[in-house]
């Protein structure tokens, strides 16, 4: 497997020194900047809007969007132009193959996200839309959160399903990502570790991204 990606979130970082904060992860070697937009409804909690992602997006780093909210059509729509992963939740539509159809048909790689209750035996029946499937291993809505073990098992349960319909999604893992659960989530099988607070409160940002891979 190529090496894995690294995905800072932005949620852990200082909001009022966002630009220095997304360059230094930048400079450090992220691979990708996690973006987490919540909307009070879906997940108990607020965060960025349409423009700031269009502005974080001329940083540089390509944009790992993660949506946790119910208005999905809207928000699809609304930062398809700053998203070069668009991440919807599937308990967030009764219409997930509709929906991920949609973010491949404005061109964008498309993700979905999974809870740490939601099985992921649908997987089968959207594979051909999905190019990332986002594990979460916290219940979303806020960073630094306390990692789920259990999680370990789905991240296995993916990588095995992928491998045997010979499938190119990237496995993603968002929640309490530090350097001591790193290894075990490369062995089950991640390619993309979001992290947040690890990076974000680390004093060298980039061995904190470095003990990730
Ligand atoms: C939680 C978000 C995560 C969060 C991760 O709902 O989806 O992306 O920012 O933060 P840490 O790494 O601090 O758990
Ligand atoms: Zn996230």
């Amino acid at each position: 497997m190529s090496e894995i990606k690294v995905a800072p979130s932005v949620l852990a970082a200082d909001p009022l020194c966002l630009a220095e904060e997304i360059a230094t992860v930048k400079d450090a070697g992220a691979d990708l900047l996690h973006l987490d937009i919540m909307d009070g409804h879906f997940v108990p909690n607020l965060t960025f809007g349409v423009e700031a992602a269009r502005r974080m997006k001329q940083l540089g780093l390509p944009l790992d969007i993660h949506l946790m909210v119910d208005c999905l059509d809207w928000a699809i729509s609304a930062f398809s132009g700053s998203a070069e992963y668009l991440t919807v939740h599937a308990e967030a539509t009764p219409h997930l193959h509709r929906t991920l159809q949609y973010i491949k048909s404005l061109g964008l790689k498309s993700g979905v996200a999974l809870n740490p209750s939601t099985p992921p035996d649908f997987l089968p029946f959207v594979a051909d839309q999905v190019d990332l499937v986002l594990i979460m291993t916290v219940n979303p809505g806020w960073g630094g959160q306390a990692f789920i073990p259990e999680m370990v098992d789905k991240v296995s349960w993916v990588r095995r399903f992928i491998v045997e319909r010979g499938l190119s999604a990237e496995i993603e893992v968002d929640g309490g990502v530090t350097a001591d659960n790193a290894r075990i989530l490369r062995e089950a099988g991640a390619s993309i570790l979001v992290a947040g607070s690890y990076v974000f409160k680390a004093a060298h940002r980039q061995a904190a991204i470095s003990r990730l891979r």
